[in-house]
Order: C-alpha cells, then structure tokens, then sequence
C-alpha cells in the first residue's frame, strides 16, 4: 500500500540480462546531413484568408509592420525590397484563423484568453501568451510565482517502445526475435536501418508524432509549458553509434517555433547522454552505465560538457532565451550507482560551463535543472548554495511501487499527504523545484511499461516471480471504464497537480499500437485523458484540492523564492563550503574505480581522457523562406558567447579506448597514450548579481560582446 508514495526511477534497468548483443553491428553513417531547412510558408493562395470576422478583439488581423516586438534584429533581404505583404493575419485569439507553417489553416480555439503570434517577416517575436494567467513570452516569467503547468512532449525526439509502440513492434520476431529484437533507440536504429532506411522512418516519426497543432492544443489545454526530451546525437555521433544524427534538431527548431508562436515556455532536457547515465532504454542504451562510472566515465563525462555548451551558446541568443527558459541537463542520471559527490562535482563544473557563457541575473540565459537522481529531493537541500538560477527536478510515480491491490480511491490522498511537503521544503531549501515527469497509472499495466524489474509485475509475470495481482485490462482498456474510475483517476490527477505545484504530466502523447490498433497505456496519456475526462479541461481546478480533500496546504505560490534564487541579488556567489566540496574536475574518486570489486583498484587519473582540440561544434538556426522571395531573418549565429573558443573533447589519436558504452570491467589502455591537458574552470561565477542591479528584463541584450 502506498500511503506515502516512494520515489521510484520510472523505468528500472535490466541489464543483468543485457549482453551487448549488438556488438560491431554498428558502423555508423558519416553525418547524414539533413539541412536545417524550415519550410514556413505553402505557396499560400491568392485566396489565403484574412478572414478577420472570427477573430477576437483587437488581436484579429494585421499587417504585420508593427510586429517588430523587442527584437528589432532582423534582416529582410529581399533584392533591397521590402518583403512582400503577408496576407494571412499573425496574431489572434480564439476563434481566428490560424496559418500552419504548411500554410494551410485552421481556426484557434483557445477559451482562456490565450492568444497566438507569428509574422513570417518577423519570425523571432515572442508577442504569444498561452492563455490569460501566462505572461506572455516578452513578460517575464515569475519563478515561484507563476504556476508552472506543462506536458511532456515524450517519446518524439527521444523515442520509448511505451509511448511509441508501432515504432518497435515491427522489429520482435523472425529475424528481429529476441536477442536482436528493438528496445530501445540504439536497436531501433540498427533494425530499422537493417530492413530499411532509418533517416526516413525516424523523419516520418518526428513528421507526425507530433505537429504544429499538438503546441496549439497544448496551450488550450490551460497548460504553459512543455518539456521536450532531446538526444545528444541532434549534435553529433561518434563512429559506431547507430542513432540518426542532427535530423532531430531540425524538428526541435520547428518545436522552439511552435512554442513562440502559441506562447509556450520550453524546459529542454537532456535525455540521453554517452555511455547512458541510468542504463534504461530511454537514455538510449539499455545495458551498463558508463556516465561517471566505469574506465569511461570521465570521457563520457568530457564529451557530454561539450554538448551542455553547444546547446547553452544557441538557446541563450536573444531569439530563443524567451522561448527556451529552462536547461534539464542530464536527465535522471543515476545517483545511486554513480555516487552523489561524482554527480555533483559533474553539475557544479556544467554550471560553471554554462554560466560563463549567459553570464549572471535573471534573463541571462535559461535556469539550470538538475535532478534528484531518485534519492528524494531533501539530499539536495543546500547544494550549490547562492549560486545563479539552479531548479530541482524531480519524478514521482506511483506506478513503480510494487504492484498492489489497493483501490484507486485509496491513492488520492497520497500525493498530497507525500509529494506535497517534499516539494514545499525543497522549495525553501534549495530553490525552485517542480516535478519534471509523473503520470496518472498507479501501476505498471501497459504494453512496455511493465518489466520494471522491482522483482514483481502486476500480471506476475516477472520471471521467477509468482504473485498475480491481477488482469492489466481492466487498467488499459480505457473505453470500458466506469464513471467512477474516470472521476477516482481525475482526482488522483487533480490531487498531484496540486501537491506538486509545478509540474509536466508525462506524456501529452501515447501512440497507438499497431498490433491492437489501441493506445495501450492510457493512464500516461493526457490528451487522452482531456478526451475522457479524467485529466481536468481547466487544470486550475486543481488548486486547493489537497486542502479541500486531505486538509493538506500547500505553499502559496505567491510568496515566492528569495532573490538570489531567481537571478536577483546575491545570485551568483556560491558559498565556500560547496566550492571546496565538490570544486574539483575531472573526479579523483569514482565509485567504479574504487568501490567494485570487478574493476582493479585504480586512480581514477589513470582514466582514458578525450582532448579539448577539436572543432566547436555550433547548431544552426530556423531558415525562412517564402516561395516569391529570399526571405532570411536573423536566426543567430548559434553561438551566443563569442569569448568562448574552447576547443570541443575529441579523441586522442593514439588511445586505444575501449568501447565507450560498455566499459565497466574492462582494463584501463595505457595512461601514457590516452591523457590530455585538461581545460581548469574557475568555479567561481565571475560576476555575482550586485545589490542595485535591477532586474534585466530578458530580450535586450541582442549580442554578447
Ligand atoms: C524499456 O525498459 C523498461 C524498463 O526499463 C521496460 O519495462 C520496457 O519493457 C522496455 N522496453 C522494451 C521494448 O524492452
Ligand atoms: C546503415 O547500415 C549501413 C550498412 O548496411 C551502414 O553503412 C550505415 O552507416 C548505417 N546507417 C546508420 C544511420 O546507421
Ligand atoms: C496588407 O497589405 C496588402 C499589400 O500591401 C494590402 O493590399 C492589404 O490591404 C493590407 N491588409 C490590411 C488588413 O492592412
Ligand atoms: C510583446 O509583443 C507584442 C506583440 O509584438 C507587443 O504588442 C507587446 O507590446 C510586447 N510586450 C512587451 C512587454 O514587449
Ligand atoms: C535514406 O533517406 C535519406 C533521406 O531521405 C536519404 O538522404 C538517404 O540517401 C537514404 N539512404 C539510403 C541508404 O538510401
Ligand atoms: C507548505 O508551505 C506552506 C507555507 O507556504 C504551509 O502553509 C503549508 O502547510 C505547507 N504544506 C505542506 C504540505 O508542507
Ligand atoms: C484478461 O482479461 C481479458 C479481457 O477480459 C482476457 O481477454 C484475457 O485473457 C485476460 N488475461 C488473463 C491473463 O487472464
Ligand atoms: C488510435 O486508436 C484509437 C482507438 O483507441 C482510434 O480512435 C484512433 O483513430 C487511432 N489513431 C490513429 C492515429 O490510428
Ligand atoms: C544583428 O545580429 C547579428 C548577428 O547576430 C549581428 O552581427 C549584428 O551586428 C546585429 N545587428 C544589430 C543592428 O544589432
Ligand atoms: C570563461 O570562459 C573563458 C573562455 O573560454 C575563459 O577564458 C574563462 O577563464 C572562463 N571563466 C571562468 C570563470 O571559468
Ligand atoms: C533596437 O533595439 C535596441 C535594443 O533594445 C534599441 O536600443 C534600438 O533603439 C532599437 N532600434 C530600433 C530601430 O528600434
């Protein structure tokens, strides 16, 4: 029974039983490169409707020329003309016609006074607000004080057999029958890439699992927020890695767009990182972990600082700092094996990283998420103490407790008699938190959610274990449930969304099965749940439920964080006990290297190293264009900090380094041919936020100089 529920990793790995069954399957392609070319507007018909008679208010139709909103910093060349006239309208409220940027159209339906923007000759202005209590994306965002509600955009960019079946279900028989069958992006790649062409199936997913009018939904939906999991390989890959490179950034692009242009706040996170820091399928790799852990940790750690600082320089330009608030940079590393004082040396040196690149103060680049790693977000009271804008990310799930016969109804109290406090105290004691991820199933029924390996499923068909709790379809055929299980499963909902305070429901989507046909896990959905009623249509309703329900109160959302918490003053001066704790990188201690019986006992400096000598690796930005002219606007340069020419980790020639993915127990190459000077960062934010400075307010820095 869960009275209080436990913080449990949402999906547990198996690899005892994984044997790196892929072994030299892979080598991969030389980038494919897939130009990032962002077709914004159909040859739109003479007839193209600006049609204003739907439209609200004042919002309707417009030319455009006023649309300049803070960022004055776009280029239009057009031969030395102006851009031709734009006929469709580029701001509305609800009931007024939308052009897609496949130019066709649809009307916007929004009833809570959210109003959507976008000028095709002004591509960059954040004029959107996803509905009336939102600031809109030129406001500022209160941190603390605004209420964070947001969706996850799950299973798009960094794909899971739960939440996109039809993906992996073509690969589990003849010749993809276990061992070689898809369970995660790397055996997906490789069989989808063996039986046909994977760029073109995984361009058709990121084409159609989510679209344009998923972002319109969503900020109908109430909601403000989306957090979007994203791969490192929309960066790069290294040889031997089979995940599809950068045709995933094209469509984050596309996602940073549909944000803007329906008022909605990004948390981008870091899903998957080299070597796979919690050895799930959704890091990218089922099997070991090799992030601060094992004869590769400190490489994998060295590689993965590089794409921080890649994805850092483009989302703090001026174009994308209001769209792109939040950085979760490294998503459910797994503490317990890889050692709390090992990640935190990790996020202070990636917080240095970051910050020397957007500098210090509010607007000044995105808050920095960390998560809780699953040991309870009171292991992180205190941690990085007067720094600049760090935000606790946790993941509660009930789903993950062992399986139960309680009732649905018994649950409902739970998360605000559980999650509750632990979020009110984390908010006092480290910063702001909300809860990343968390769902409405209380249990692991669900084709792919189950196999969790706590040593139980709900069906009793974990292998060696007998107890049957009973028959997942009474949890997975949604269509069958009665009025009470929808209105016991809403309040479950409404119950968490209220004791978490700031949130993102895990996931906006579940695809369908192709085998049944059906979405197979539907208490994971939420735009199901909107559908049938169980996820509330106004997710204020949610406030005071706790109260109401279990006499539980939660903090008053407008009391607020304490300045240096959200960029004000004294952000920035981290104090000296946690400077000299954990101030030091690359590790001198690693449990692998020190703690397992398998590895010899070694320096941790023995470790292989990559070599800061490489070429810098930038993103492009969005490019415009319109049929009747060459349209550009300044995307930027994709490089926010022009003073940071570090030179990005690459291999040393010469080091005979060892399988980067599955590198626990195996002998450490020769020192002499695999270590490097290494870069030293100063872990001292350079300029803490002084007492006077007001508050910048975010979009008028236009360039770092
Ligand atoms: C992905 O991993 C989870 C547990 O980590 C498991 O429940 C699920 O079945 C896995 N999916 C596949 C296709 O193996
Ligand atoms: C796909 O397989 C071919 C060999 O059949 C290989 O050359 C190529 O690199 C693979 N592509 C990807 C993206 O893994
Ligand atoms: C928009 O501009 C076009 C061409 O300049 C003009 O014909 C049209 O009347 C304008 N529409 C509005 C609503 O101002
Ligand atoms: C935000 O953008 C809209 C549309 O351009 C503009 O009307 C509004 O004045 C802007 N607000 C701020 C605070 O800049
Ligand atoms: C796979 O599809 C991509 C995108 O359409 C194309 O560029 C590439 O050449 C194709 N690869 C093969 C091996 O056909
Ligand atoms: C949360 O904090 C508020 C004060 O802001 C307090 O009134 C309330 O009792 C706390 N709730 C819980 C569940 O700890
Ligand atoms: C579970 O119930 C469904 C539908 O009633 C039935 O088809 C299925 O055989 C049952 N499964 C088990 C393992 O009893
Ligand atoms: C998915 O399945 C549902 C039934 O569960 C069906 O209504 C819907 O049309 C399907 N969607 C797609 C895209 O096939
Ligand atoms: C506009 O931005 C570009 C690159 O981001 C920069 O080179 C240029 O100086 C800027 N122009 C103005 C007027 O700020
Ligand atoms: C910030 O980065 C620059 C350029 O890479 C470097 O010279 C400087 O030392 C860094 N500052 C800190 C505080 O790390
Ligand atoms: C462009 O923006 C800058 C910074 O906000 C401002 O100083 C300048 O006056 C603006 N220029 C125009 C032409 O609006």
């Amino acid at each position: 029974m869960s009275e209080k529920p436990i913080y449990k990793p949402r999906r547990k790995r198996g690899w005892l039983w994984f044997l790196g069954i892929l072994v030299g399957v892979g080598i991969v392609a030389l980038a494919v490169i897939i130009p990032v070319y962002f077709v914004l507007i159909k040859p739109h018909q003479s007839t193209a409707s600006s049609d204003t008679s739907g439209s609200s208010g004042n919002n309707g139709n417009s030319n455009g020329s006023g649309g300049s909103g803070n960022n004055n910093n776009t280029t239009t060349t057009n031969g030395g003309q102006p851009a031709p006239a734009f006929s469709g309208a580029i701001t509305g409220g609800s009931g007024s016609t939308v052009t897609r940027d496949d130019g066709s159209t649809f009307v916007y339906t929004n009833n809570f006074g959210g109003t959507w923007y976008f000028d095709p000759r002004n591509p960059f202005v954040d004029g959107a607000r996803a509905n009336e209590w939102t600031p809109a994306l030129n406001e500022s965002w209160q941190w603390g004080v605004d209420v964070v509600r947001g969706v996850n955009l799950g299973g798009w960019l960094v794909t899971e057999p739960f939440i996109c079946p039809s993906l992996y279900e073509p690969y589990q028989s003849g010749d993809f029958a276990p061992p070689y069958n898809a369970v995660d992006e790397w055996t997906l790649s490789v069989a989808m890439n063996k039986s046909g062409n994977v760029t073109q199936i995984m361009d058709e997913h990121y084409r159609t699992f989510i679209t344009e009018d998923d972002f319109a939904a969503i900020a109908a939906a109430g909601l403000n927020w989306v957090r979007i999991p994203v791969p490192y390989w929309m960066i790069e890959v290294y040889p031997g890695e089979p995940f599809v490179p950068h045709l995933a950034w094209s469509y984050f692009l596309k996602a940073i767009q549909w944000a803007r242009k329906y008022g909605l706040r990004i948390n981008m996170d870091l899903h998957t990182i080299p070597g796979s820091q919690n050895g799930w399928n959704h890091s990218g790799k089922l099997g070991p972990i090799n992030f601060l852990f094992g004869v590769m940790g400190i490489a994998n750690a060295q590689r993965t600082l590089d794409y921080l600082r890649t994805l850092t320089e483009f989302v703090s330009q001026p174009q994308y700092t209001n769209v792109v608030q939040y950085f979760g940079i490294v998503n459910e590393a797994f503490v317990q094996t890889i050692g709390q004082p090992q990640v935190e040396a990790f996020y202070l040196e990636a917080y240095t990283l970051i910050r020397n690149i957007t500098g210090v103060g509010a607007g000044q680049g995105p808050f920095i998420g960390i998560h809780d790693g699953f040991i309870g977000m009171q292991e992180w009271a205190g941690f990085l103490q007067g720094s600049d804008r760090i935000a606790m990310d946790t993941h509660p799930y009930n789903a993950f407790n062992d399986p139960t016969t309680a009732s649905l109804a018994s649950f409902i109290p739970s998360p605000c008699t559980g999650w509750g406090p632990e979020l009110n105290t984390s908010m006092a004691q480290f910063g702001f938190s909300a809860a990343g991820e968390w769902s409405a199933a209380i249990n692991d029924c669900g084709k792919w959610v189950n196999g969790v390996g706590l040593g139980t499923r709900y069906e009793g068909t974990y292998p060696g274990s007998t107890t049957v709790i009973g028959n997942c379809s009474v949890w997975t055929e949604y269509d069958t449930w009665s009025a009470d299980t929808v209105q016991q499963t809403k309040e479950l909902v409404m119950a968490s969304m209220d004791a978490l305070q700031h949130w993102f429901f895990w996931t906006w989507k579940i695809g369908n099965s192709s085998v049944t046909g059906n979405i197979e896990s539907p208490s994971w959905s939420y735009s199901l749940g909107l559908q049938q009623g169980w996820i509330p249509a106004d997710p204020r309703d949610a406030v005071g439920f706790c109260a109401a329900s279990a006499g539980v109160e939660m903090n008053d959302p407008t009391s607020g964080l304490s300045a240096w918490q959200t960029g004000g003053t004294g952000a920035g001066t981290i104090v000296a006990a946690q400077l000299a704790s954990f101030g030091v990188w690359p590790l001198t201690a690693m449990n692998s290297a020190t703690g397992l019986p398998y590895l010899p006992p070694a320096s941790v400096a023995d470790l292989p190293q990559y070599t800061p000598t490489g070429a810098i690796i930038t993103l492009s930005g969005p490019t415009f264009t319109t049929p009747s002219s060459t349209q550009t606007a300044d995307a930027g340069s994709g490089w926010a900090d022009t003073a940071d020419t570090q030179e990005y980790f690459v291999p040393i020639a010469a080091c005979p380094y060892p399988d980067a993915w599955d590198a626990q127990s195996t002998t450490i190459p020769p020192v002499s041919l695999c270590q490097a000077t290494q870069v030293v960062r100063a872990k001292r934010s350079p300029e803490p936020v002084p007492e006077a400075m007001p508050t910048p307010p975010p979009m008028v820095r236009l360039a770092k100089a």
